[in-house]
This record gives structure tokens, sequence and C-alpha cells, in this order.
């Protein structure tokens, strides 16, 4: 089973070496380097995240596999290539895709993520999951990240492959991905291991919205400090850097990112008309409800004076109403 994982990631590692020289050989290359060009990525970045173009073929992939001895039923269980139902023929499975590596900690292919260049769906095709893939366990970008990050002792999480390597082009080079917007334990511990400081800057749209809410709890709890970044509603990181640059990204996404609470304050607050009475009550009663989950007392006690300040209430009052809630929460 080792042997099988090893192989395994052997192929894949060839196959890495494959996407990426037919991408950068005009002959072959030629759609999915014009597609990378009109979204700006640099030359630099085709190369540290080893980006890669499935030509629109059926049997190239499947013919290198077979021309290098590479045992196929492992390049099949890899999802690489498939089994047509008719003549059992092996085809490619990736086609007319940008090919993005998955890599592991140590840095080795253990799986790929392939892009449509227009509108096709899935507009991602992903590696199953096998030995050698456990999607839950991986961080895109982690082994091209560690050093900043460990220097920074800050890691930025991002969703997607592109919000990676857009990072990664504009110097934030303590970005990775969770690939998509559900969290798992293995990539949460990985996090609160190996940085004091974690940033969450999810797509600026309702799934990422609740995604960080859910992933901010996930990673709450081990004294580490956890923020969330606020982007103009609709934007990713990869859109917001290619309108705004890198440096407005560093310091008025990344610099000005929010505890938890203060992130649902504001997403609270954006839904209410603050100079209307009756949404004002509303909206402290949600900030109330918030809090209820909020453990240590000089937390709750430091929002409890900003409503306090900002609403003209008497912390005593609202202290009363907060105790209520979390009595009826039980
Ligand atoms: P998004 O839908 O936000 O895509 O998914 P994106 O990263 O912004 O990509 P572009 O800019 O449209 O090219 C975020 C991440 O979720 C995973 C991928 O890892 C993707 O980068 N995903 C998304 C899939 O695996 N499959 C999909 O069909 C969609
Ligand atoms: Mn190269
Ligand atoms: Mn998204
Ligand atoms: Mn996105
Ligand atoms: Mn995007």
């Amino acid at each position: 089973n080792n042997q099988k994982k090893k192989q395994t990631i052997e192929g894949l590692e060839l196959l890495t070496k494959f996407y990426h020289y037919l991408l950068t050989t005009a002959k072959y290359g030629t759609p999915g380097m014009h597609y990378l060009e009109s979204r700006g990525f640099n030359e630099e970045m085709i190369e540290r995240f080893q980006i890669g173009y499935a030509v629109d073929s059926w049997d190239v992939v499947t013919k290198f596999l077979q021309k290098r001895g590479i045992r196929l039923e492992l390049m099949e269980q890899a999802g690489m290539i498939k089994k047509r139902g008719f003549d059992d023929k092996y085809f490619d499975r990736f086609r007319n895709r940008i090919i993005f590596p998955i890599f592991n900690m140590a840095g080795k292919t253990v799986a790929f993520g392939g892009r449509t260049l227009g509108d096709e769906k899935p507009k991602y095709l992903n590696s199953p999951e096998s030995d050698a893939f456990h999607k839950g366990q991986i961080l895109y970008g982690f082994h091209l990240a560690r050093q900043a990050i460990r220097k920074s002792s800050q890691v930025v999480l991002l969703e997607g492959y592109v919000d990676v390597i857009r990072a990664h082009q504009a110097g934030v080079l303590n970005s990775v991905a969770s690939m998509g917007t559900s969290l798992t334990e293995a990539q949460a511990s990985a996090l609160t291991r190996i940085a004091d400081t974690i940033i969450i800057c999810y797509d600026s749209d309702t799934a990422g919205v609740e995604a960080s809410f859910r992933a901010a709890e996930m990673l709450q709890g081990n004294g580490k400090i956890i923020k969330i970044a606020n982007m103009p509603e609709g934007f990713d990181p990869d859109d917001y850097i290619r309108k705004f640059g890198g440096e407005r990204f560093k310091s008025d996404v990344i610099g000005a990112s929010q505890t938890l609470m203060t992130f649902k304050m504001n997403y609270l607050r954006r839904k209410r008309n603050l100079s209307d009475e009756g949404d004002r009550l509303l909206y402290i009663e949600e900030v109330l409800k918030e809090m209820t989950s909020l453990t240590r007392a000089v937390e709750r006690d430091h929002y409890l004076h900003l409503l306090s300040e900002e609403f003209s209430v008497s912390l005593d009052s609202l202290k009363k109403q907060l105790h209520q809630m979390s009595v009826t929460k039980q």
C-alpha cells in the first residue's frame, strides 16, 4: 500500500512536469497561456506553482503514461485517466483545462485541480480522494508559504487556488487556501500549530461570509488570535488585488482585519438602518445574542462597553439582558 502510494506520487510528479511542459511550449500551450495572461498571472508564478495545461485531447496523457511505463490502473485510481465503457480503453480525464498541481507538505504533487478556460461546469475538476490525496488534510500552497508563515507567525487563509497565486504574486507570501469554504479539523490544526495569528480572507459572498464565521469558531479557543478580513461585497482576494492592487490588499484588507465579534457586528450593522430606533434595538439584541458565545469575561465586557457608548444604553441593562439571553440559550 505504501509502495502503491509512492508509485502514484511518482506518476503525479511526472504528470506535473508534463502538463507544465505542455503549457510552456507554444505548439501546445497557447490557449492555456493566453488564459493565464488574460488573468494577469506572471511567469514567476507559473513556475513557482508549476501551473500546467491539459490540451484538448482524449489521449495525450494516456499515451505519455504508457510510454513512460507508469501503471495505468494507479493513474486511473488517482483520477487522471478513465476507462471507456464500450472497449475498456483508457482516455484522459483532464482536457482543455489549466492544471494546478496540489502539493503535500513536502512539496510533492498528490492531486490536481483543473480549471476550464471558459464557463463549462464543473469550473474546477479535482482529483478524487485516494491513498495519496486526502483533500481535507491539505492546505493549498502550504509548502511555498511555510517560511513566510513562520517568520511572521501569521497565516492568511484563502478559499481558492487562484487567490493564493495572486496573493503570492502581490507579495503576500504567507497565504494558503482551504480549497473551498469548508475548513476541516485537520486544516484548522495545521494552521493553529504554525502561527499565532490566523487571518481568514474568504470570498465576500454569502457562502464565504458564513464559512468565515464557521472557520473562525473552529479556530478559536487555543490562545491564538483569529481575525476576519473584510472586502467589498462580491470580491474575492484575486478580484480585489486585480482591481485595487497588492498594497491596498495588504493595508485595507489584511491590515484592517477584525476579530470575529467585530466582523459580525459590522455584518449585522449593514443589514440595519441604525438611524431608525426600531432597527437600533434589533441590532443591539442581535449583537447581544452573538455575544452569548463569548467565553471570556474581558471580551464580553469590551463589547458591552462599545455598545453602551455607541447607543447610550446603560452597561447595567446590557449586562442584564446578556445574562438573560445566556441563560435561556442553555
Ligand atoms: P471559487 O468558486 O470561489 O473559485 O471556489 P475561484 O477560486 O474564485 O476561481 P476563479 O477565480 O473563478 O478561477 C474557491 C475554491 O473552491 C474549490 C477550488 O479549490 C476553488 O479554488 N472549487 C470551486 C472546486 O474544487 N470545484 C469547483 O467547481 C469550484
Ligand atoms: Mn518551467
Ligand atoms: Mn467562492
Ligand atoms: Mn472565489
Ligand atoms: Mn476568483
